[in-house]
């Protein structure tokens, strides 16, 4: 159940009855804590009174007084009132906050509503270049991207995961015809890749020095490209190769990225000479420099000059944007996308707008399809510069996760002396891994961050291991009990104001899904968790639970509340690709 939009039912009712036009929305939202002395607005708001009586030109005081008269807040509510010039408060009856959490509790989807319609959404997510392998720049689109798919499919939307993995394109010559060398000089294709990076580092020295060998690379090229057996093989050869070390990683990383989600550039080569022929005859494409060009007039500069999208290179090859148009139409008449969201980095934003405009002008997609590019910014060193190895060179993702992992094991030996070996090495993992995607994934993406280990692995602030921690930590309170938290029932009495604000705080959940499955912000999740975790922090300082003295019935209140927190914790958690441990 979610509050936000059970109020604004009820006031929708008040308003109509108002006669206030249904334009009009009462603007519930969620209300801030008071802040030292100042007063309370109540836990939420109506803020619409105030644009309502505008309209309407009669006082926003009296109308909003006209709206709580009409009000029936079902035991929602203990108490509204009217503040300044129109804003009504609302406080929540903590008899009822208590009912729906023991509903939430004993709800499979902790009181997460499905949606009563499912759209097909598809997610372009990950997409790394297989010529070489993956580095800290695929983190941000491989994470946020797969954090934002759980939530979509959590409510019950019908995700398909898209991975656009660069598998074709010129530098792929080079590579096959040294994958080739090698395999004729006796060496095994996966020992040849082992280290693609490596492998890419010398194909490409090959190609510059070795005028052969380039000319054997563009004859590669053009085979490639006419589907020619021999050389077709030895490209799945390397792909496959490639596409393992990235499945290591998405396994490694906690991502939910298989085989199934890959479908690459190369899958959309027979549908560019289709779709630049058709571009043509709508005359939307015109040659210009012996190349096929469209002008897009939509996206003009300030001066007025049209924006260029390059569709066929003058020696006839296609393009990125090609791909990606023909990408586009492939989701929406094959696939059905309702949606289709794009995590790619910012550097790409005139690209995405490039496709989406001429996608929906030359009608390769209808235009009620929702096409969404969700951009983020860089990961940038301690010292403000993009994140680096300390000789300069690109830091590659596994090393970059074995790093995480190793360093959380000193940080876990450290917290916890009590473990043994096996543990140790389970909770450094979840630590570790944690640790970087939680550290990425709690800041708005569209800004860049700093990449800092000791912050990240911190047991306090808004980090991954606070979590864990705070998880862990109920899980122990309910151990020390000797109760099962899995199977524990009990009513809930909301006594103090650290139990309102946390059951409050818990009920909230339905709320931020629903936030990030429209705006694909998954940091307001993050920083959901933590206060939710910070609130049960206070409530655990102000609330005994098993000292002496507590009565049966407030114990088993209290455990109820603290259970919900931890089982909201661990569902907030997996949605972000993050797991939890019982003990650390
Ligand atoms: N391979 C691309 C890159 O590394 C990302 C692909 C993103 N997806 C897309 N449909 N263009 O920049």
């Amino acid at each position: 159940m979610n509050i936000r939009s059970l109020l604004e039912i009820y006031f929708r009712k008040a308003m109509d009855a108002a006669g206030i036009p249904e334009s009009f929305d009462a603007h519930i939202k969620q209300s801030k804590p008071p802040q030292g002395k100042k007063a309370s607005f109540g836990d939420y708001q109506a803020n619409g009174a105030m644009a309502a009586a505008k309209a309407m030109k009669t006082n926003p005081r009296e109308l909003a007084q006209t709206i709580l008269n009409n009000l029936e807040l079902n035991g929602v509510a203990s108490k509204t009132e009217i503040a300044g010039p129109g804003f009504i408060n609302i406080y929540l009856d903590p008899i009822w906050l208590a009912e729906q959490l023991v509903a939430a509790n004993g709800d499979e989807y902790l009181g997460v509503p499905k949606k009563a319609h499912s759209d097909t959404v598809v997610i372009d997510y990950s997409g790394p270049n297989l010529a070489k392998e993956m580095h800290v720049g695929h983190l941000r689109s491989t994470i946020i991207g797969d954090a934002t798919a759980n939530v979509l499919e959590r409510l019950g939307d019908n995700v398909i995961r898209q991975n656009h993995v660069g598998d074709w394109g010129t530098q792929f010559g080079m590579l096959i015809a040294a994958l080739e060398d090698s395999i004729s000089e006796g060496t095994q294709a996966d020992f040849a890749l082992k280290d693609l990076e490596v492998f890419y580092q010398q194909s490409k020295k090959l190609f510059d020095e070795d005028r052969d060998f380039a000319q054997r690379a563009r004859d590669y090229v053009v085979k490639l490209q006419s589907g020619d057996a021999h050389v077709l093989e030895l490209w799945k050869n390397f792909r496959d190769v490639s596409l393992t070390h990235s499945e290591e990683i998405y396994e490694k990383l906690n991502v939910n990225l298989s085989e199934k989600d890959i479908r690459g550039e190369s899958a959309y080569n027979d549908d560019l000479p289709v779709l630049v022929e058709e571009l043509k005859e709508q005359n939307l494409a015109q040659t210009n420099e012996g190349a096929q060009v469209v002008f897009l007039q939509e996206l003009a500069d300030k001066k007025g000059n049209p924006s260029p999208v390059i569709i066929q290179k003058k020696d006839g090859g296609y393009l990125y944007s090609t791909t990606d148009l023909a990408c586009l139409r492939h989701r929406a008449n094959t696939l059905k996308a309702d949606r289709i969201l794009y995590f790619i980095d910012d550097r790409q934003s005139l690209h995405m707008k490039q496709v989406f405009t001429l996608a929906k002008k030359a009608g390769f997609v209808s235009k009620d399809i929702s096409l969404e590019h969700h951009p983020f910014g860089k990961m940038l060193g301690k010292d403000g510069t993009p994140f680096k190895t300390r000789t300069g060179g690109t830091v590659k993702l596994a090393e970059l996760l074995d790093e995480a992992i190793e360093r959380a094991e000193v940080v876990v030996r450290e917290k916890n002396p009590e473990l043994n070996e096996e543990q140790y090495k389970t909770v450094a993992r979840k630590v570790g891994i944690g640790a970087v995607k939680y550290a990425d994934l709690s800041k708005t993406r569209t800004t860049d961050y700093i990449f800092d280990w000791e912050l990240m692995l911190s047991f306090e602030g808004n980090t991954g291991p606070y979590l864990q921690y705070a998880y862990a930590r109920i899980c122990s309170i309910f151990r020390k009990a000797n109760i099962d938290i899995n199977t524990f029932e009990s009513p809930v009495i909301i006594d103090s104001d650290q139990e309102k604000s946390l059951s409050t705080k818990a009920l909230q959940f339905p709320e931020v899904i629903e936030s990030v499955a429209q705006d694909a912000f998954p940091h307001t999740l993050c920083t959901y968790l933590y206060d939710l975790a910070s609130s049960f922090m206070t409530f655990y300082e102000a609330c005994p639970i098993l000292k002496a003295g507590v009565d049966e019935q407030t114990k088993h209140s209290r455990l109820l509340l603290s259970k919900h927190t931890a089982n909201t914790i661990k569902e907030g958690l997996a949605l972000l690709g993050i797991e939890v441990m019982e003990q650390m």
